[in-house]
């Protein structure tokens, strides 16, 4: 049976794909040093198939001994987003790139590891030149520290020579939404929708601009597909995770909350640049290993709405729900 390390596992995406993995039988381990709580991990917690072990993924004896009797590894540890990363520059740099390279030598070299999947993002697409979709051909242009780290990690991942049974893949992200044990209130969709249910004023930057977006419960489902696919089609592969059809201007999701909430408060300040503007085609992961989304923004809007209308949260702004 598949014995998973998930790094990071108690974080927004990790806490729903440990679940899902879970769900499906396989025997999952978390490596986390909960910088943002563990409550997401409560309902799980005494599931016979599940272990926890609290660390840091910098501590290499931590590392080398959470190894032990694991099959694939998901590495989802990070600092995340790009004010993360500026506000703590050198933080990111010992976790997204020196502890995340220690993990994946360390993998490379014990033969009994077989998948290695890293969380990339479709930030490192950085600002689509004219009017086209991006993909896995096209030139990256990361202009954060943090797409910066992700696109040094994806090169190593993809150039590096390795052993003949090591499955290296990366995951370039679509920006995430939607409900998670874990709540981020710092992502796009999960924000705006958070003002409107609290009759406050959204005011929305440069609302010409276009991200790609996808629900955390599809995204997480793309790793369960990677660790289920045939290995020669995912070893030292990349794929974009989301749905081309799934790429909005803020405009568009300002459209759609006006669907559900007719009144809402929203003002557009408008900004003439942005070094994000992208949208991507995600044909190469439907089409290679038949991964489908089955959530849309409008979906997850009303999904986060409802939650917040019933009071299911109680502060939806504590610091606990944003990673800076
Ligand atoms: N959320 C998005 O929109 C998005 C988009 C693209 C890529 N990603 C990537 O997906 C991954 C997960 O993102 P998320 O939104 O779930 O973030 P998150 O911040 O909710 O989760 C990250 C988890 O990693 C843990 N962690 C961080 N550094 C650690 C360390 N040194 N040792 C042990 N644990 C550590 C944190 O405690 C946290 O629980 C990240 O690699 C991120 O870059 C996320």
């Amino acid at each position: 049976m598949k014995n998973i390390l998930v790094t990071g596992g108690a974080g927004y995406i990790g806490s729903v794909l440990v679940r899902q993995l879970l769900e499906k039988g396989y025997k999952v381990k978390v490596l986390d040093e909960l910088f943002f709580g563990g409550e997401s991990l409560i309902s799980i917690y005494n599931n016979p198939r599940f272990e926890f072990i609290k660390g840091d993924i910098r501590n290499k004896v931590t590392v080398q001994q959470v190894l032990f009797n694991v099959t694939d590894v998901v590495h989802l540890a990070a600092i995340v987003g790009d004010p993360a990363c500026s506000n703590q520059p050198e933080l990111a740099n010992e976790i997204n790139w020196k502890a995340s390279k220690y993990l994946y030598d360390f993998c490379n070299e014990h033969t009994e590891i077989e998948h290695f999947i890293f969380a990339s993002t479709c930030s490192n697409y950085g600002k689509m030149e004219g009017d086209v979709f991006l993909n896995e051909y096209s030139k990256l242009n990361p202009v954060s520290l943090y797409a910066e780290l992700k696109v040094k990690f994806e090169n190593y991942l993809l150039s590096n020579s390795i052993r003949d049974t090591f499955v290296p893949t990366a995951l370039r992200f679509s920006t995430v939404y939607g409900l998670s044990p874990r709540m981020r209130f710092d992502l796009t969709v999960n924000e705006f929708i958070r003002e409107i249910a609290f009759d406050k004023e959204l005011l929305i930057f440069g609302e010409q601009f276009w991200r790609p977006y996808c629900h955390v419960e599809d995204l997480a489902r793309s790793c369960v597909t990677i660790l289920e696919a045939e290995t020669n089609k995912v070893k030292q592969n990349v794929f974009g995770v989301g749905d081309t059809t799934e790429n909005y201007q803020k405009k568009m999701i300002a459209d759609e909350i006006l669907k559900i909430v007719p009144n809402a408060n929203i003002k557009y300040v408008h900004k003439d640049e942005d070094p994000r503007d992208y949208r991507v085609d995600f044909s190469k992961i439907k089409n290679e290993l038949g991964f489908q989304i089955t959530k849309t923004v409008p979906h997850g809007l009303r999904e986060i709405y409802d939650l917040l209308k019933n009071d299911v949260i109680s502060d939806p702004y504590s610091k606990n729900y944003r990673n800076i």
